[in-house]
């Protein structure tokens, strides 16, 4: 046993927040995910914390730790330095869901069934395995660093917009909104996202490029523009 200090975002509605130190007994094999319920149980028991699986697969303990967006069950506290407190806060997250096209099913075939080819249904599957645990979100330099929150979907909301727009029974057309009110051309292809997906999505190649493809062909390839003005 030693004894450690998780330093943790502590938020009351209407106040303003601030991190508050809890001091804890800690074993070999723990995870920070274990600390915040050892505090929870001895401390803290108004610490709200969202976990579920504890195997790394549900993203609900998603969070900041020492700055960095990981999972807490998956952070053992054998691969931080605990002579230093660690830090644990929420990540930043948003209802950008909302604004997203849904999916909008093509018309049923004469026979009444909707058919589509093996190859493209696996195409939009990697996207399937999206957790939702933001980490993505969270260190992309758009929001992080820039903060472009109203501007800019970011690359979770991108891999949503491209297992839609990529889906083929989708009718729905996104790539306007995706131009003008969701920010894909601030992208600059940084990757930081994909480096940091738990279920290691390939967010950047397989979901950004081509939404980002898309658009451009859209909107910006002369040919397909005087197309569409004489259509
Ligand atoms: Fe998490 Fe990956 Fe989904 Fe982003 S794309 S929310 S990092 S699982
Ligand atoms: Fe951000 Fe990923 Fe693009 S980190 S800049 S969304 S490649
Ligand atoms: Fe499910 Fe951590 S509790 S990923």
């Amino acid at each position: 046993m030693a004894q450690a200090t998780f330093r943790i975002w502590r938020n009351t509605p209407g106040e303003a927040g601030g991190f508050v130190d809890y001091p804890t007994e800690v074993s070999e094999g723990m995870v920070v995910l274990d600390a915040v319920h050892q505090i929870q149980a001895d401390q803290a028991p108004d610490l709200a914390c969202r976990w579920n699986c504890k195997a790394g697969k549900c993203g609900s303990c998603s969070a900041e730790i020492n700055g960095r967006p990981r999972l807490m069950c998956m952070s053992r506290l054998n691969t931080l330095d605990l002579t230093q407190p660690v830090t644990v806060e929420p990540m930043w997250n948003f209802r950008v869901k909302q604004g997203i096209q849904r999916f909008q099913p093509k018309p049923r075939e004469a026979d009444g069934t909707w058919r589509m080819s093996q190859r493209d249904a696996d195409r939009v599957q990697e996207f399937r395995k999206c957790i939702e645990c933001y980490l993505c979100q969270d260190v992309c330099h758009v929001l992080r660093d820039h903060d472009k929150h109203e501007a800019f979907i970011g690359p979770r909301f991108f891999t949503y917009t491209a297992a839609l727009e990529m889906h083929p029974l989708d009718a729905g057309d996104r790539l306007r909104d995706l131009k003008d009110e969701q920010g894909i051309g601030y992208c600059n292809i940084t990757k930081c996202c994909t480096n940091v997906c738990p279920e290691h999505i390939q967010i950047t190649d397989n979901a950004i490029i081509p939404l980002k493809e898309r658009v451009v062909d859209r909107f910006y390839d002369p040919v397909t523009r005087l197309l569409r003005m004489f259509r």
